[in-house]
């Protein structure tokens, strides 16, 4: 009976540590989402209660001044002209509203961007591409692509991850509806972020501004662990790939094919930083930034044809013989 009720604890807590969270700005899970989501309401009540009163002006205006039988069309209703009270009434109440909603919004911004991330932060540099996601530890030497992970933040409205976001094309923009707002990542300048999730699990996001062919597939997931979790995690990012026994007989094809001209592979001669690092390829979820889940078949069908599943992706289809491509994929499922 204790047995049975332990381990339905366990397995309730692992499954809500996989658990996918919802892109809605009303259910947020860090300090800057909820302050967004008040301001959002607020603006909604004050924008709802003007529609309210314009739509029954209308109403009223209609049903009280409809034409009704015997009226005499060719005699026009008395014309008003300049009432200096109704002047006044539609000048300044709507110059309150505005000022109001300039004030909240202000402070909402303010509040947001002015935390100062405390000295142990987490600090991630996030590098906008077309259509991918780079993401780098500095303070760890770990690079991955498109699924963040960070620790949870155990000390409500303190920064627990510190973003700097970089573009090396066209503006981008980050977006984690549950974490915060948007903000965009443009190129040669850098602009700052910061999330502070409450819950372990996965946050869905996108890229929120226009960036060409593919931008509806620049998917984007944070992952909020535990901290001791985030820590194994980091670790193992870490490692290069000459750390990895496997690797050793499944590497000569892919070393000779020009991947390496684009892809990272930590520890051996791929040093490109065209397309997303590869070091640690089989601890990520998704292949093509979130277009694929990654299992073997969908890794196979993507290097076989990448613009199958990504049309005008700048992964270009190498066409490997059938030889060729079972090596490579092999390669690919070693790196861990
Ligand atoms: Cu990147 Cu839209």
């Amino acid at each position: 009976m204790f047995a049975l009720a332990a381990l339905a604890l366990l397995q309730g807590s692992t499954s809500a540590a996989a658990e996918h969270r919802v892109t809605n700005i009303f259910r947020p899970l860090a300090t800057p989402a909820d302050a967004e989501r008040n301001l959002a309401l607020f603006v909604l009540a004050i924008t709802a209660a003007i529609f309210v009163v314009v739509a029954a002006l209308i109403v009223y205006t209609i049903v009280r001044f409809r034409r009704r039988a015997g009226d005499d069309t060719r005699q026009e209703p008395p014309q008003v002209y300049g009432s200096n009270q109704i002047e006044v009434a539609w000048t300044v109440i709507p110059i309150l509203i505005v000022f109001v909603l300039i004030g909240v919004t202000a402070r909402v911004i303010a509040s947001v961007q002015n935390a100062s991330p405390p000295p142990s932060t987490l600090k991630i540099t996030l590098i906008g591409h077309q259509w991918w996601w780079e993401v780098r530890y500095p303070d760890f030497g770990v690079v991955t692509a498109n699924e963040i992970h960070v620790p949870v933040s155990r000390v409500d409205g303190q920064p627990a991850t510190y973003l700097r976001l970089e573009s090396m094309d066209v503006i981008h923009s980050f977006w984690v509806p549950q974490l915060s707002g948007k903000m965009d990542l443009i190129p040669n300048r850098d602009n700052f972020l910061w999330i502070d999730p409450r819950e372990p699990g996965i946050y869905l996001g996108n890229c929120a501004e226009y960036c060409g062919t593919q931008h509806a597939n620049m998917l984007l997931r944070v992952i909020a662990q535990e901290p001791a979790d985030f820590n194994r995690w980091a670790s193992e990012q870490r490692k290069s790939a000459e750390d990895n026994p496997q690797l050793s007989e499944v590497k000569a094809t892919f070393q000779s094919l020009s991947c390496v001209n684009c892809h990272m592979v930590k520890g051996t001669g791929a040093i490109g930083r065209f397309g997303p690092d590869l070091t640690h390829l089989m601890s990520r979820q998704t292949i093509g930034a979130g277009v694929l889940t990654n299992t073997s078949a969908n890794l196979r069908a993507w290097v076989n044809d990448p613009q199958v599943a990504k049309p005008g992706c700048l992964m270009p289809s190498m066409k490997l013989t059938g030889d060729q491509l079972d090596q490579v994929v092999a390669y690919l499922q070693a790196l861990k």
